[in-house]
C-alpha cells in the first residue's frame, strides 16, 4: 500500500512546480465602466456600476456538430450514444441547438438583451480529441477563433469554462479524474487555450461544478461517464479537480499572467442549508455546507488551506473502520496544500437550490457501501413552502443565495465571486412569467447580500440565453431566456418574455417590480 502512496505521489509531483505562488484576487472587469466601491447605490437600490450581466451555456449543451471537422467524442457523447436509454426521450446533443453553426445567432440574443459577458465552454474533444497536442484540430480552433472575435466585435467579453463535464472520451479511457494522469493532460489542453485564445479571453474557469460530476460521475455512476466507485471516485475525482486547476492557475502565472493579464476561477455548485427541525443546530446547516462547497472551497480560499478539518478527520475514521488502510480522501502534503490554497482569481458559483438538514442519527455502518452522503451524515428534504420548478431537483429557495453569499464571506474573507450561474426550468413557455419572478426573487436577495451585507460579488449570469440539451433531462426541461425550436432543422431562437425583463434590469441597474 505504502508503495501505492509513494508511486501516486512521485507521478503528481512531476507534474507540479516545486514553488508555491499566491492567488492575487485580480478581479475580472466585465463591464465598460470605472469601477465604484461597494456600496456605491445604496440609497437607491441600484447594482453597483462596476456589476456585470451575463449569460451562460455549455458546449455539449449547445454546440452539436458532435462528429464535425475531426472532432472525437467527449464522454456525453459515450453516455447518450451508447447508453440512450438513461436520457429522457433518448435524447442527445448531436445537433443540440446546432451553435457550431449557428453561434451567431447566440450573439445576437446576447446583444439583443443587452449583456456584457457571456460564459461558454469549449470542448476539449473538438480541437484536442486525444487529450494532447498530437491530435491539434485546428478546425476547432477556428471555430473558437470566430465565436469570440464575433463576441468581440458586439462588445460582449467572453468568460471561458475549460471544462463543463464534457471529458474526450480518450482521456476518460486512461482513467480521466479518477487518475493523476489528468493533471498532466489538463495542463497541455489549458495551455493550448492560453496560447490560441489568451490575447482575447481575459476570464477564465478551469471547472464547472466539480461536485456534482465527482459525485454523479465518479461515485453513483448515473451520469457522464458513468464510472461507479461510491465513497472512492468522487473524493479522487475531486482531488484532481483541485491540482489540475491549482496547475493552471500557476502555468498561467507563470507564462501568460504578464503579458495577457486575465484572471483564472472555478465554478462551484451547492446548495444553501436551513435546519430542519428545532433540534437541529447550526454544526448541522456548517457540516452539510463544508462537505458540498467546503471540500472545494477550503483548499482554495480558506487561510490554512487543504480540505476542511472536518472531512479529513470523519472519513478517515470511516476508513479505518471499513479496514482501509489509508483514508478515502486523498491526503495533502503541506506543500500540495500551498500550492493549492490561494490559487484563484475568483470564485464562480452556481446558485439553484436549498434544502433542509438534519443529522442522520444513524451509527455510521461501515458493512454498508460508502459515499459522500454517508460520510455527509445529515438527511435532507424540502419545506413544503418551497414552490418547485419543472426540475425535480430545484426548489425556489432565493434567500438561500443571500445565504450561501454570507457564508463565503464568513469562511473565506469575502472573496471576489462571480455568480456563474442561475436559473429555473419549465417546459418552455414564451410567456415564461414563473422564471421572470424566481429571477426578480433572486436578484432582490443577491441586491441585499452585495448592499447590506457587503458581499464581494462582481456580475450574474443566467442560465441559459438558450434552451438546450439539459443532461439525463435531455429536452424535456427548458432554462432559456430564448426558446429554441428543436424539430426544426434552423432551430429558431425565439425570445421569451424572460428575456425582456433582463433587459430592463440591465438597462436600468434596478429591479422591475
Ligand atoms: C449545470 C448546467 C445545467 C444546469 C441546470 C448546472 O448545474 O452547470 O450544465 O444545465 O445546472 O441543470
Amino acid at each position: 500500500m505504502k508503495l501505492t502512496i509513494i508511486g501516486y505521489w512521485l507521478l503528481v509531483g512531476i507534474f507540479l512546480p516545486s514553488y508555491v505562488v499566491q492567488g492575487t484576487h485580480n478581479t475580472p472587469r466585465l463591464v465598460a465602466v470605472p469601477a465604484a466601491p461597494i456600496g456605491d447605490g445604496v440609497d437607491v437600490r441600484k447594482f453597483p456600476s462596476y456589476f456585470a450581466f451575463g449569460a451562460a451555456t455549455a458546449a455539449y449543451q449547445i454546440e452539436g456538430g458532435w462528429n464535425e471537422d475531426g472532432k472525437g467524442a467527449s464522454v456525453w457523447d459515450t453516455l447518450t450514444h451508447q447508453h440512450p436509454e438513461l436520457v429522457v426521450d433518448r435524447a442527445n446533443g448531436d445537433v443540440a441547438a446546432d451553435s457550431y453553426h449557428r453561434f451567431r445567432e447566440d450573439i445576437a440574443a446576447l446583444e439583443e438583451v443587452g449583456f456584457s459577458f457571456y460564459r461558454f465552454s469549449i470542448s476539449w474533444s473538438r480541437i484536442l480529441p486525444e487529450g494532447d497536442l498530437s491530435s491539434l484540430r485546428l478546425a476547432g480552433i477556428q471555430y473558437y477563433n470566430n465565436l469570440i472575435n464575433s463576441l468581440l466585435e458586439a462588445n460582449i467579453t467572453p468568460v471561458v469554462t475549460m471544462l463543463h463535464y464534457d471529458v474526450p472520451q480518450y482521456v476518460q479511457n486512461l482513467g480521466g479524474l479518477a487518475s493523476p494522469l489528468f493533471v498532466q493532460y489538463f495542463k497541455i489542453y489549458a495551455d493550448t487555450l492560453f496560447r490560441y485564445f489568451g490575447d482575447r479571453v481575459k476570464v477564465w474557469i478551469t471547472h464547472n461544478e466539480p461536485w456534482d460530476f465527482c459525485v454523479t460521475g465518479y461515485g453513483s455512476g448515473t451520469e457522464g461517464p458513468l464510472v461507479h466507485a461510491p465513497g472512492v471516485g468522487e473524493y479522487l475525482c475531486a482531488h484532481h479537480v483541485l491540482l489540475s486547476h491549482a496547475t493552471v492557475f500557476h502555468l498561467y502565472d507563470e507564462k501568460y499572467r504578464k503579458e495577457q493579464a486575465g484572471s483564472v476561477g472555478i465554478t462551484l455548485s451547492g446548495r444553501f442549508f436551513y435546519p430542519a427541525n428545532s433540534k437541529t443546530g447550526p454544526d448541522v446547516v456548517d457540516r452539510a455546507l463544508q462537505y458540498q462547497l467546503g471540500w472545494f472551497a477550503h483548499p482554495l480560499f480558506s487561510g490554512a488551506g487543504g480540505y476542511p478539518p472536518l472531512m479529513v478527520q470523519e472519513i478517515a475514521d470511516h476508513s479505518l473502520r471499513e479496514n482501509r488502510t489509508m483514508s478515502r480522501l486523498p491526503e495533502m502534503s503541506d506543500e500540495i496544500k500551498q500550492f493549492i490554497r490561494g490559487s484563484a482569481d475568483f470564485l464562480g458559483y452556481n446558485y439553484y437550490s436549498s434544502r433542509l438538514v438534519e443529522l442522520d442519527k444513524r451509527d455510521y455502518n461501515e458493512s454498508s457501501p460508502p459515499s459522500v452522503e454517508k460520510d455527509t451524515g445529515v438527511l435532507y428534504s424540502v419545506d413544503r413552502s418551497w414552490k418547485r420548478a419543472k426540475s425535480s431537483w430545484l426548489y425556489v429557495v432565493p434567500k438561500g443565495l443571500r445565504g450561501v453569499l454570507n457564508w463565503f464571506k464568513k469562511e473565506y474573507n469575502n472573496p471576489p465571486v462571480l455568480i456563474t450561474e442561475n436559473g429555473y426550468s419549465d417546459d418552455g413557455q414564451l410567456e415564461d412569467h414563473e422564471r421572470i419572478d424566481f429571477y426578480r426573487s433572486h436578484l432582490t436577495q443577491l441586491l441585499d447580500a452585495i448592499l447590506i451585507d457587503k458581499c464581494n460579488v462582481f456580475g450574474f449570469t443566467t442560465w441559459s440565453i438558450v434552451d438546450n440539451f439539459e443532461w439525463l433531462r435531455g429536452y424535456s426541461e427548458k432554462f432559456g431566456l430564448y426558446h429554441v425550436n428543436f424539430s426544426s432543422s434552423n432551430r429558431e431562437r425565439v425570445p421569451k418574455l424572460s428575456s425582456k425583463f433582463f433587459k430592463t434590469v440591465i438597462q436600468s441597474g434596478t429591479i422591475p417590480t
